[in-house]
């Protein structure tokens, strides 16, 4: 339907542009954070760092993950209803209304409060009036989606939803619910940073947000793991794996999420240590359907392989088709979630995250997370989905571009995360402009590394350029044509999957079983033994 190509080509689009102005300002930083380029003086490290976060974790991830589902949903439920179309666009410009009231008060300086805009730190109100907008936005999308999934429903009684449609309904059950728990927080602070009440709990503001944070960073997540499971099959010639483990894996991932956000607070005063134990554990389950779908992505890879004709215990690989942009971007990205989640492992692990809590590490960690697996496969998608809703084709040429596009990139984040692991464990600290603490001998030792972080910030760069040039020429230029939306069949004689998969009501209930098992007991300690709240410290 042209009209749903034009919704998520719109999503696309802006995406895009975040993706290339976030990365510009992530230069900026790491140029700054080696030394080799001071800022003008009307522009502050935190404003930059603001500004880049929220454009690369906010809007390009918001947008793409809308973009590529809602197409998603148009081609596997049959069309968008029209009002489910209007609510998608009503949605698109609430989140575009929002992130221009966010942007001025950072431009004005006056909301260098990061994207976690951790109380006691407070911006101007306009800067948390932003964020509600997005917030309605994201809700706007997340029920036209709920609507459109529950007429189809109605409409085919008995029957599994179509896998890709399933992807999306678990995406949007955690973008809604993951985001009732930051709105709560938006609320409470634009009183505090309005001056209308003196002061806030803190405690309650950060676990409000990282419940949302870190649910975000699954949702991420999930839409990659979809491609994984639903696209990079069919592309490389293959079968989808087991359809029962698949929806399994979006169940778990929806049941276990929303808790996996206390691992960002395993450091924080307050907590106790029971409590940090069983959010450990928590944490770390969330690993389990990863494990799954490491071992059954391998497993297609093989199947196909040999299907293809490889011999020997190897010989499949060379049957993959390496020099498809389609293939290869994900297929780095499923390889560099590897480290990637061992990384994670680490950071919820109580006694390891003390060594690297705060530190440049952790910023190596989601460089490798988001912006390698997770920005690899959007970028992977970006090369049948921009044409498939443009109505033109990738050409050969610019899948060459896409595959050097994919090794700049890999080599780029390989450099720059790596150098943020290793410089990390030196205690590098994150979230600070380029210091050498009046020349201590530590923070000198620092100093090759953030240069070869530079050198990996400047190869990314670069990447981004590529990746920009890229989607605007198979949006606006590549020949016109028609492309496949490529949705991989089941294996043949697959086993019947069975219908409780369906029941999204009992999904839903778990997953709030859970969400209460993790927070009930913190937030009534945090709210009964409150110490004195805080009053807003404004940074400008
Ligand atoms: C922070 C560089 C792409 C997400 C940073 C930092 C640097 C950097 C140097 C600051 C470290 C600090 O002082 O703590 C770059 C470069 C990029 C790039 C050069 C590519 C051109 C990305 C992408 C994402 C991303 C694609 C996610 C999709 C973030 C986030 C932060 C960050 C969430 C933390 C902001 C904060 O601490 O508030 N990046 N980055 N970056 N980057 Fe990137």
């Amino acid at each position: 339907n042209p009209e749903d190509a034009r919704l998520s080509k719109s999503y696309l689009f802006v995406a895009f542009a975040a993706l290339l102005v976030g990365g510009i300002l992530g230069l900026l930083q790491g140029l700054n954070r080696a030394g080799l380029l001071e800022l003008p003086t009307w522009l502050n490290y935190y404003q930059v760092l603001t500004a880049h976060g929220l454009l690369l974790v906010l809007v390009l991830t918001a947008f793409f993950t809308i973009g590529y589902f809602y197409a998603g949903l148009s081609h596997t439920l049959g069309g968008l209803l029209p009002k489910v179309r209007k609510m998608a666009w009503i949605g698109f410009s609430m989140k575009l209304v929002g992130f221009v009231l966010a942007v001025i008060p950072i431009i004005t300086n006056e909301a260098s409060v990061l994207y976690t805009f951790y109380p006691p730190m407070a911006a101007s109100p306009i800067y948390y009036v932003g964020l509600v907008f997005i917030v309605l936005g994201v809700w706007m999308c997340a029920f036209g989606a709920f609507i459109n999934v529950a007429n189809w429903r109605k409409n085919h009684r008995g029957q599994h939803l179509p896998i890709l449609a399933f992807f999306a309904t678990g995406v949007f059950v955690l973008l809604f619910f993951g985001s009732v728990p930051v709105a709560i927080e938006v609320l409470t602070i634009i009183p505090w940073a309005s001056g209308w009440v003196e002061t806030i709990n803190v405690m309650v503001a950060r676990t409000l947000f990282w419940a949302f944070g870190h649910t975000l960073v699954n949702i991420w997540y999930l839409t990659a793991v979809s491609a994984w499971y639903v696209i990079v099959p069919k592309i490389i010639g293959g079968r989808r794996w087991n359809d029962t483990l698949t929806r399994f894996v979006v169940i778990a991932l929806v049941i276990m999420n929303i808790p996996g956000g206390f691992h960002h607070q395993i450091i924080d005063p307050g907590i106790s240590e029971s409590v940090k134990f069983v959010h450990v554990f928590m944490s770390l389950a969330i690993g389990f359907p990863s494990l799954m779908t490491a071992w059954a992505m391998f497993a297609v890879f093989e199947r196909t392989g040999r299907k293809k004709g490889g011999k020997g215990l190897l010989g499949w690989i060379k049957k993959l088709p390496w020099g498809d942009v389609r293939f290869l971007a994900p297929m780095v990205a499923m390889i560099a979630f590897i480290p990637a989640g061992a990384g994670g492992i680490v950071q919820s692990t109580n006694q390891l995250n003390q060594v690297v809590h705060n530190t440049l590490w952790v910023v190596g960690h989601f460089h490798l997370t988001v912006g390698t697996s997770v920005m690899l496969t959007f970028f992977g998608i970006s090369y049948w989905l921009v044409p498939y809703v443009s109505k033109r084709v990738l050409t050969p040429k610019i899948n060459k571009l896409g595959v050097i596009q994919t090794f700049v990139w890999t080599a780029g984040m390989f450099l720059m995360a790596g150098a943020m692991h290793y410089v990390g464990l030196f205690g590098a600290p994150r979230r600070t402009s380029y210091t050498t603490y009046g020349d201590h001998a530590t923070a000198l030792g620092w100093d090759p590394y953030l240069l070869l972080l530079a050198v990996g910030g400047t190869l990314l760069i670069i990447g981004v350029l590529l990746q920009v040039y890229a989607v605007v020429h198979l949006m606006f230029f590549a020949p016109k044509g028609e492309t496949e939306f490529p949705i991989a069949e089941e294996e043949e004689n697959a086993p019947k999957t069975p219908y409780w998969t369906e029941r999204w009501s009992r999904t839903i209930l778990l997953m709030l079983l859970v969400v209460a098992m993790g927070y009930v007991i913190p937030m009534v300690d945090f709210i009964v033994n409150a110490p004195p709240g805080s009053p807003p410290f404004k940074t400008w």
